[in-house]
């Protein structure tokens, strides 16, 4: 495909505006917060930081570099700069991980819906917490509500993709992006003027370093990955839409720390809340669903509250199935010359299965487990903990072997017109901290390292 017939993003920030939709989203409201309950709090915190500083945002960079460099898809990508070799294989775990993703995410993404619906419906205020809990468990471990829901979210990523309305969703997230902010900002001070708010705080800022452990690192690392949207050429395709002036480094770092910010507001949301309420941190996936509620029940207009966010949450997640459902259709329309049309309902169709399964594994299909882990757990694990890392790994090492550094700097550098201070610590974590590190955070999960230092010894 020729360079000249691939759109470009509209203005500077609506790349900014795009690839922050797609970043923030679900992974940053509902799984960071229930990660960090499950993973030891504070400590979870700080290395999750460690991981989205010398991690994330080197292979941030890598995408937007792979993405502008060939004008391509994920998969075309690899193809463009390393012909006939098995490099493109990263880009098939991309896809792949893309797909599988939204098979998962569309499930959660369904529930804000739900969620939207009943504040728009039902009173909150005055009921105890128990009571939101029970309803919550009702609702989704049943059959046709939340099934209903995951195909309606899934149907409306369809018409948004194939309709091209991107545009339109781009311009809305301006608006949608600062509301969020806001809403986040004052849920957070509710949350923080809650009795013993302060056990909360301490949970999240206090670390305990002895409960830094292999399982903990790999799901600190699976959740920048995730959140950030990197690892499977999610960014790879939206640099792909960049035109020659986007600055990437500057692209790069503020769609990180706006990541971040929305992670940190909504984990200061939730935790207050999960110990004045006296709600398990550990509750798992239903952490923010049954957090939430209590927190509006607290506040005049409850219900008022819970619609915008419900609504705005929604959004989030919208404009990160749109990049997930991009990926997968981008692919299929550009590899295998399908329309755009068919390419997006081949997609469609398939996460419509996983949807369907996944929301089940909540109820009917719970007792059917690989590994001890449910269906929706297993896509999850698979992708977030896996395929992004490695993907991530890969995308580094590919670039660090195959692309000329001289190629690398003038790409980053928009040819020499924007300065990159720090290129050389770039290219150093890129080429050999982040692989490396990926690598023995996988090695010491799977107890290998344990044993090679047996071996040693
Ligand atoms: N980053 C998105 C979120 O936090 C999820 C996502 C992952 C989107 C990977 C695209 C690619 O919700």
């Amino acid at each position: 495909m020729s360079e000249e017939k691939r759109v470009t993003f509209g203005s500077k920030l609506g790349v900014l505006m795009a690839t922050v939709g797609s970043a923030v989203g679900l992974g940053n409201i509902w799984r960071f917060p229930y990660m960090l309950g499950e993973n030891g709090g504070a400590a979870f915190l700080l290395v999750y930081i460690i991981c989205i500083l010398i991690l994330g945002l080197p292979v941030m960079i890598t995408e937007f570099f792979i993405g502008r460099h060939t004008h391509r898809n994920t998969a075309g990508a690899f193809k463009a700069v390393a012909p006939g070799t098995k490099w493109s294989l990263i880009g098939y775990n991309g896809v792949l991980a893309a797909f599988l993703i939204l098979g998962f995410y569309s499930v959660i993404a369904g529930w804000t819906l739900e969620y939207l619906l009943q504040s728009a419906s039902s009173s909150m205020s005055g009921k105890p917490v128990e009571v939101f809990t029970s309803e919550f468990n009702i609702f989704s471990s049943g059959i046709i509500r939340p099934i209903g829901w995951t195909i309606a979210f899934i149907a409306v990523t369809h018409i948004i993709i194939v309709s091209g309305v991107e545009k339109g969703i781009e311009r809305a997230s301006k608006i949608m992006m600062p509301l969020l902010f806001l809403i986040l900002f004052v849920l957070c001070i509710r949350s923080l003027t809650l009795p013993n708010a302060d056990k909360g705080l301490m949970f999240l800022f206090n670390p305990d370093f002895g409960k830094i452990t292999s399982s903990v690192a790999l799901s600190a690392m699976g959740q920048a990955f995730f959140s950030l949207s990197i690892g499977m050429g999610c960014l790879i395709t939206y640099a792909s839409y960049f035109n020659k002036k986007t600055n990437l480094q500057t692209t790069a770092l503020q769609v990180t720390l706006l990541d971040t910010l929305v992670a940190l507001l909504a984990a200061v949301m939730i935790f207050p809340a999960v110990f004045s309420f006296g709600i398990a941190p550990t509750a798992g996936p239903e952490l923010v669903f049954i957090t939430l509620p209590n927190v509006f029940a607290q506040l005049p207009l409850a219900n008022l509250w819970s619609f915008i966010f419900f609504t705005l949450l929604a959004l989030a997640a919208l404009t990160s199935t749109i990049s997930l459902h991009e990926v997968a259709t981008a692919y299929m329309h550009e590899e295998f010359s399908f329309s755009r049309a068919k390419a997006a309902s081949l997609v469609s169709a398939g996460v419509l299965i996983l949807g369907i399964i996944s929301s089940l594994s909540f109820g009917l299909l719970k007792e059917y487990t690989v590994f001890g882990l449910t269906f929706f757990e297993l896509l999850d694990y698979v992708t977030a903990k896996i395929m992004l890392p490695l993907g991530g790994m890969m995308i580094c090492i590919f670039v660090g072997l195959r692309v000329d550094r001289k190629i690398l700097k003038a790409e980053l550098t928009n040819r020499g017109t924007v300065p990159f201070y720090f290129f050389n610590t770039y290219a150093f974590f890129m080429k050999y901290v982040a692989p490396v590190l990926i690598g023995l955070v996988f090695l010491n999960e799977l107890g290998l390292l344990k044993m090679i230092r047996r071996l040693i010894v």
